[in-house]
């Protein structure tokens, strides 16, 4: 047997529900087959202020470029450069160039300051740029001028990319079809949702409650080139339209096969024949907008709804479904005083005909919940069988 061995080491600076984001980069790995090995997951000193790393060492030099723009949960990938000096690192800039640096971590002011000094006496033209946030980074082009650097226990990290936040803004706020009763999916979810999947964009993708279309969209950035969408409401599918249009103008994409329908996801077969779709990816109905003094009555009848409604349309999902389909499924929770009721339905679930997937090593769902919130969405993924 040959041994692998581990010559690239990155930390990927995660977004605020690093666990899902963890989750996403494994899946991601193990679709595009990047052989790694974890190092660990841990706090460090961001341009943001504190935020968990993920660690991982791979065999082969990463495409850090190409992973950002597919990530949805992963701020910032830096790789630990050869150098053990940051002055020897940036001394390699050529003369005919200004140094332009910025730096991150335990003590980075006190640090940058004495290289600065260092570089100075070496006779060269250097600016520091204090790394505020990653608009920073951006707007003064470190990423290309190869000077963003990050110091992790006592190693040297070069940012290798940065996530398109002004376009994942975009995508959220300046789309024209929004529906602010139903309320949308953050695209980054959306997306990392559809990571979760494992598929290749050849793969047909599925939402059967697709509200303004934020998964679809997302699909279709990703480079998705077949997509259905449906919802139970007219506006909603309207809205997609109109999204998926201003999409396609905004980012000059070419036009997709796309089959948008009103219907009820609980009669999706009437619409869909056998083998339609290879992944569903959906945030389905999630019941009336709490407020968080609902009696527990309340929550638990509207639940045996929801499970009710989401029983029925797995039963649904399983006709339409290619052989070996995949579902990653949001399934709400809500907050009760102290406590988190959840929506009975996973034993009806696998009854319909799917299994549970273990969508990390510690849990086989992921909880996706920002403070204050009643709701948490938990994400699923159940595969055919
Ligand atoms: C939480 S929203 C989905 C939002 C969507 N992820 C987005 O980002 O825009 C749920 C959607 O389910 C739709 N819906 C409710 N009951 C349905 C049913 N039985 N079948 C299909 N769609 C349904 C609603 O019209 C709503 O658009």
């Amino acid at each position: 047997m040959t041994k692998t061995f581990y010559m690239h080491k990155y930390l990927f600076e995660l977004g605020h529900q690093p666990h899902i984001s963890i989750a996403e980069i494994q899946a991601v790995f193990s679709h595009k087959k990047i052989k790694n090995k974890i190092i660990s997951a841990q706090d460090g000193s961001t341009s943001n202020g504190k935020n968990i790393f993920f660690i991982v060492e791979t065999s082969k030099e990463l495409e850090c470029k190409e992973l950002i723009n597919i990530l949805g949960g992963t701020i910032k990938i830096t790789e630990k450069i050869k150098e053990d000096n940051i002055t020897n690192f940036l001394a390699k800039t050529p003369e005919e160039f200004k140094i332009q640096f910025s730096l991150s971590g335990p003590n980075s002011k006190k640090i940058a300051m004495a290289v600065k000094k260092q570089l100075k006496a070496m006779r060269r033209s250097v600016r520091y740029i204090e790394p505020k946030n990653t608009a920073t980074i951006l707007h003064n082009k470190l990423i290309k001028k190869q000077g963003d650097l990050t110091i992790f226990e006592d190693e040297i990290y070069l940012t290798k990319a940065i996530q398109p936040f002004e376009e994942f803004g975009a995508r959220d706020y300046k789309r024209p079809g929004t529906d602010s009763f139903s309320g949308m999916l953050p695209p980054k979810l959306a997306r990392i949702m559809i990571n979760l999947g494992e598929t290749n964009t050849d793969a047909v993708l599925l939402d059967p409650f697709c509200g303004s279309g934020t998964v679809l969209t997302e699909a279709l950035d990703m480079g998705f080139k077949n997509i259905i969408g449906s919802d139970i409401s007219n506006k909603a599918i309207e809205d997609t339209k109109k999204n998926i249009e201003w999409l396609e103008k905004t980012y000059n994409l070419k036009p997709k096969t796309q089959n948008l329908f009103v219907t009820d996801a609980t009669k999706l077969s009437n619409d869909l024949g056998k083998d339609s779709a290879d992944l569903i990816v959906s945030e389905p109905y999630m019941g009336k907008p709490l407020r968080g003094n609902e009696n527990k009555l309340t929550l638990q009848k509207q639940n045996e709804e929801l499970s009710d409604l989401y029983t029925k349309a797995f039963k649904e999902f399983y006709k339409i479904l290619k052989k070996d389909g995949i579902a990653i499924f949001i399934i709400p929770k809500f907050k009760f005083k102290n406590e988190w009721v959840e929506i009975n339905c996973l034993e009806k679930i696998k009854k319909a005909g799917f299994e549970i997937i273990p969508l990390s090593e510690e849990s086989d769902s992921l909880a996706y919940h920002r403070p204050k919130q009643h709701v948490a969405r938990v994400v699923w993924k159940f595969k055919k069988v």
